[in-house]
């Protein structure tokens, strides 16, 4: 018995002499390539995961079921939730193109909207919805589409008649209590607190509150597709598990010399974006002037968000478990921090979208960095960045390596 002891340390000892040298030659290949373990650590933490997503949709009880995936998928694409029935989820936000407005739909329908149309790859990790914040949860965000005049502009009777009369018998589970919507007196057709609410009062409490949960059941079956709308991992993804495994001739490969270059800007303290642009969506979820807000259009930041979610009959304490949103509950309402502030959005597959900022005021990610590099800050007016003092080369090796950041691997 000793003697198999004895064996078997001798070979873990044997062992660990020959894979020194390549353990360290891993470690010594990645300090050639010019990273910190604590480094490679912060770049491990912007890798792509989706562990994230179930605990962040811990009030959709409807997430995984695969039929409220079903109705999820088809209501994206269906046009009789609209008032006018002619738009979809999926005429702003298209699928082949990273589920972004690329055709400025938003902007023709409505050319006085404020903020543009963001891609939805990768929305079911965030916290926050809209641009300012204003819903907690991305099945509330659908309910305020459906209902909001410059979206889907219908109201919530007609969603709930729409859905209970086109699949409910698809989707006999999940729309059970359509029965009892569809005894509900025919007249008034529309109706909603929030766009027909004298309507809305004619309902007794009890069958408000059917309507109310049957509403409830479509946001969260969209929320449960969207879960399925993820990020393909990119060549920077790629990159990082090469380091962490110490592979650095697959690193080599993967990034070239001008990408690591501009990796290395981002993750410098002193030009600072990593300190905004962090985590697996390249957003840590917070809100930030960042000079963006126009004078006299100021009412579209975080300062509102935060009004317009205290006051939403659908955010998590007034549906919901209040232990299940600190986020709520601790909301930032100081308005010196709010003013100005719109939501870090994802750095990941910018090729899709057709202009950046809330309000589309760039075509190029180019203007985005010389933005950073020069932003055009009035007096007395908060903002949470300081000019980046990066030279021209700099602002074209960061350049490619938010480009390093699309799933496309031919980019
Ligand atoms: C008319 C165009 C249009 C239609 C139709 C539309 N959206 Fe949007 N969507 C937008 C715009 C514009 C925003 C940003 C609004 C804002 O932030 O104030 C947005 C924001 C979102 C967001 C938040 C993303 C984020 O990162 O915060 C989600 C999720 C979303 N839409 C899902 C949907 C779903 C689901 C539907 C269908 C029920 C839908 N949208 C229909 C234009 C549209
Ligand atoms: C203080 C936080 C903060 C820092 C630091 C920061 N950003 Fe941002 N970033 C934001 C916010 C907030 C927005 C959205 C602003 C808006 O919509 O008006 C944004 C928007 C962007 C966008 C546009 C994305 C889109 O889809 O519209 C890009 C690109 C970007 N940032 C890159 C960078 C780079 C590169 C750096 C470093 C030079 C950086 N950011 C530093 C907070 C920050």
């Amino acid at each position: 018995m000793s003697r198999i002891l004895i064996s078997i340390c001798a070979l873990v000892f044997v062992l660990s002499l020959i894979g020194l040298p390549f353990f360290h030659e891993a470690n010594a290949e990645n300090v050639h390539l010019g990273w910190s373990e604590d480094e490679i650590e912060l770049m491990r933490r912007l890798r792509l995961s989706v562990e994230a997503v179930a605990d962040k949709n811990r009030s959709n009880e409807l997430f995984f079921r695969e039929d409220a995936v079903e109705l999820g998928s088809r209501l994206f694409n269906d046009t009789g939730l609209s008032g006018s029935g002619q738009i979809a989820c999926a005429s702003c936000h298209r699928p082949e193109s990273g589920f972004q407005d690329t055709e400025s739909v938003t902007y023709r329908l409505n050319p006085q909207a404020a903020h543009r149309a963001p891609g939805l790859l990768g929305v079911a990790m965030q916290d926050w919805f809209f641009w300012d914040g204003r819903a907690d949860s991305l099945w509330s965000q659908a309910l305020a589409v459906i209902e909001n005049p410059q979206e889907l502009a219908s109201d919530r009777l007609r969603a709930v008649r729409h859905v209970c009369a086109r699949y409910e018998n698809s989707f006999p589970a999940l729309l059970k209590d359509c029965p009892e919507i569809s005894t509900l007196p025919a007249a008034p057709w529309g109706a909603s607190p929030l766009v027909d609410n004298e309507n809305w009062q004619k309902f007794t409490a009890a069958q408000r509150e059917n309507i109310n949960k049957m509403f409830v059941t479509i946001g969260k079956s969209l929320a449960a597709f969207e879960r399925g709308v993820m990020p393909p991992i990119s060549r920077f993804d790629l990159y990082v598990d090469a380091l962490v495994e110490g592979n650095s001739v697959a690193a080599k490969n993967l990034l070239n010399s001008k990408e690591v270059a501009g990796l290395k800007l981002f993750l410098d303290p002193m030009v600072g974006c990593v300190n905004c642009h962090n985590g697996p969506m390249f957003s840590n979820s917070g809100f930030y002037a960042v000079a963006t807000d126009s004078p006299g259009r100021r009412e579209n930041d975080r300062k509102q968000g935060v009004t317009l979610l205290l006051n939403s009959e659908f955010n998590c304490l007034k549906w919901g478990n209040a232990e299940d949103c600190p986020k709520v509950q601790y909301v930032q309402t100081d308005t010196a921090e709010t003013a100005g502030a719109y939501k870090v959005p994802s750095l990941r597959n910018l090729r899709h979208a057709p202009a950046f900022m809330h309000d589309g005021r760039y075509q190029t990610v180019e203007a985005v960095i010389e933005h950073y590099r020069n932003p055009a800050t009035l007096p007395l007016r908060h903002v949470d960045i300081r000019p980046a003092a990066l030279l021209p080369h700099q602002r074209g090796q960061l350049l490619s390596f938010l480009k390093a950041l699309n799933s496309d691997p031919s980019n």
